[in-house]
């Protein structure tokens, strides 16, 4: 299994019949060391929540590669109205396949020409593939929902770490105590000035494995067992 850092809070994963894009923001991200045009095949897009951060280039992606976008039902009610025509709705809570909804505390408006249109709730999704279960937090505050996913049994946690709109480097800190993965890679960081931290200075326990990705960084797991 293959996790690919692709900048902000976008992920590639890579496992056997499996290509997942996390929150694809590339196009509009001057960070990011790739664009939509480096991906020719994908099985899932995860939009986490609304924002244009987050949904990103997920409308182009999904018309050209087919792939199914997962996300909640407003949103799906969004894209749908944009032509994409693979959506799976869900909501916090619910499990589909090998995708699962977690809680996200912050917002999901969705900006277009000056208008805010509703985009339900913000969330997160547990993703189980090639062995593995990657939890991707969204944008989120520190929230004691994040406890329960210690019983989840999450080998990789994704955790936003630049503040302002989201958990800080302390709050992601208590996060990773919570939520206790063997590793955990700090995103949504450094690409606004109002975001800028340094994702070595998140503290983690012993027993949990800190991994720094710059943008167009792979991270890769061995076949488990
Ligand atoms: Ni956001
Ligand atoms: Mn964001």
């Amino acid at each position: 299994m293959r996790i690919t850092y692709l900048g902000h809070s976008a992920f590639y994963l890579e496992s056997e019949g499996e290509k997942i894009l996390i929150d694809p923001f590339l196009r509009g991200n001057e960070m990011a060391t790739k664009t939509p045009d480096d991906f020719e095949e994908l099985t899932k897009i995860l939009v986490t929540h609304g924002h244009g951060d987050h949904i990103g280039d997920t409308v182009e992606l999904a018309e050209k590669t087919g792939a199914t976008v997962f996300c909640n039902h407003e949103i799906a009610h969004y894209l749908a109205a944009k032509g994409v025509e693979a959506i799976h709705a869900m909501h916090i809570g619910g499990r589909y396949d090998n995708i699962k909804m977690t809680v996200a505390v912050h917002g999901s408006g969705i900006e277009e020409d000056g208008k805010m249109i509703c985009g339900g709730n913000p969330g997160g999704f547990i993703v189980e593939t090639g062995g593995y279960r990657v939890y991707h937090a969204g944008d989120t505050g520190l929230t004691m929902d994040m406890k329960l996913l210690e019983e989840e049994g999450i080998d990789v946690a994704l955790l936003p770490i630049g503040g302002n709109f989201t958990m800080d480097l302390r709050d992601a800190a208590r996060a990773v105590r919570f939520i206790r993965p063997r590793y955990v890679i700090p995103m949504h960081y450094d690409t606004f000035d109002l975001i800028k931290a340094d994702p070595h200075q998140l503290d983690v326990p012993a027993d949990v494995v800190r991994v720094v990705l710059k943008p167009g960084e792979t991270m890769q797991l061995n076949k488990k067992g």
